[in-house]
């Protein structure tokens, strides 16, 4: 069976159907294409293109639509090409003649922009109460962990010693500033392109804002021929979701790392960790290590959708239909990748005593000792340069830092007083950062507590 094609000669090649339908993304779209066909349905109503019998007839018919979907008993059949007219012809099956009516002054470009853009933002929705919820998970870590103090890193070496939570909550401003993205690529989603038909509109009395607001959408679109064309909203959704994957990403490193033998700085509980088929004593971080990996997926989907825009003509081209399926694929991952990093991070236990000794390392103190010549008016170069000599001189001794003795220190400076040698201590380095910012432990515990 075929559809539309009354004008046509030939029925259309089974392989071509198999190829052009779009039923599996689709299944994704069903209850936005009805939602937005109750609201186009109203809008006609109200504006007297249909009866007040031939609207309530055809809106009753597409909730039975939606309940059917529901309850698992309305399927996607690939010979009717998409979800819109799949929907159309359930519909003209239950209500019959009436159902012919609804496509008035609306073609499928407009449509199934609609459909993607309600869909988009039921994603940015639940992306935004995830992120809420993986903060949250965050904070609480952060603040029941507010004493633990490790070595921070850079190039992966240890750098000074901070507060476990402040590491935590430069994770929390990532993830701030990704729901910040959502929230703003929301705003250029929220439009209505509904009422624009093919692309040129129509000469039927319809009212676009009329079917926006019936929508619970701010606005509509300006020009019919742009509202059917562009996608920029997928590439928008696809940036802020590959953005959040890859600080997601960043995230699941991060603590792959601190939870294996050698760091020990946590331990994941059993209920998000895997068993080796082999070796008996292993318990993996499979799920954090999948949220690394599936930020590569999302990212090429990004590139993806760019890549079928760039060549694109001015107007709807069916390319566009290549559109949907990175959306919800991206949709789909971001949000399981969310879900995954809330649970481990609430699973997740931090070794304090492990942490201790790591940020004990004497070497993180050397910047301290800078500063502290600083204090004693030393120019912070020539300060660099005598405690790079005392490093030197302590590695060529091969004795650790926080053994060398006051007169030795004295000989690199005699600004060194004994109250040096109290700042071998990674807890009196993080209590000496006062800085707006910093790890330091009173604006540390500032934050948690704010954010709590
Ligand atoms: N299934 C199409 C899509 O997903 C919508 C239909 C528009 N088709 C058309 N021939 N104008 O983009």
């Amino acid at each position: 069976m075929q559809v539309l094609r009354k004008a046509f000669t030939q029925q259309l090649d089974q392989s071509v159907t198999a190829f052009v339908n779009s039923v599996d993304a689709d299944e994704a779209l069903v209850e936005v294409d009805i939602q937005g066909s109750i609201a186009h349905a109203t809008m006609l109503c109200q504006q007297g293109l249909l009866t007040e019998a031939q609207g309530t007839s055809i809106v009753a018919g597409l909730k039975t639509i939606l309940a059917e979907y529901q309850e698992g008993k309305f399927t996607l059949n690939p010979v009717f090409e998409d979800v819109h007219m799949n929907v159309e012809k359930r519909l003209e099956q239950l209500i019959g003649q009436d159902a012919l009516r609804l496509h008035t002054a609306r073609s499928r470009n407009d449509q199934v922009a609609l459909d993607l853009r309600l869909f988009v933002l039921g994603q940015i929705a639940l992306h935004k109460t995830q992120i809420t919820v993986l903060k949250s998970a965050i904070a609480k870590c952060a603040l029941a962990n507010i004493e633990a103090v490790m070595p921070g890193y850079t190039h992966l070496q240890r750098a000074q010693p901070v507060l476990f939570a402040h590491a935590m909550h430069a994770f929390m401003e990532m993830l701030e500033r990704d729901f910040g993205r959502f929230c703003d690529l929301e705003k250029r989603t929220a439009v209505s392109p509904l009422g624009a038909g093919a692309q040129a509109g129509t000469g039927l009395p319809i009212d676009p804002h009329l079917s926006a607001k019936l929508l619970g959408l701010p606005t509509c679109f300006n020009n019919s021929i742009d509202a059917v064309s562009d996608r920029d909203f997928v590439a928008e959704y696809l940036f802020a979701a590959s953005m959040c994957s890859v600080h997601l990403s960043q995230m699941a490193e991060t603590f792959v790392i601190w939870a294996t033998r050698e760091f020990g700085f946590v331990t994941f509980s059993d209920a998000v960790t895997t068993a080796s088929s082999l070796m008996p004593q292993k318990k993996n971080p499979d799920p954090v290590e999948i949220v690394r990996g599936k930020a590569g997926g999302m990212m090429g989907e990004l590139i993806n959708v760019l890549s079928t825009l760039k060549g694109l003509p001015l107007g709807y081209n069916r390319d566009l239909q290549e559109t949907k399926p990175p959306a919800i694929k991206v949709g789909k991952e971001l949000s399981g990748c969310l879900n995954v990093m809330a649970v481990a991070v609430n699973s997740m236990t931090v070794n304090s005593a492990t942490t201790l000794k790591a940020a004990s390392d004497p070497d993180m103190i050397t910047t301290d000792l800078v500063e502290y010549l600083v204090n004693k008016s030393v120019p912070f170069r020539k300060a660099h340069e005598e405690v790079s000599a005392l490093v030197a001189f302590a590695r060529e001794k091969n004795v650790s830092l926080s053994t060398l003795t006051l007169a030795e220190m004295q000989s690199f400076s005699k600004e060194y007083d004994s109250d040096a040698l109290a700042l071998f201590d990674p807890v009196v380095s993080v209590n000496a950062k006062t800085s707006y910012g910093s790890t330091g432990t009173a604006r540390v515990k500032a934050v948690a507590e704010s954010r709590d």
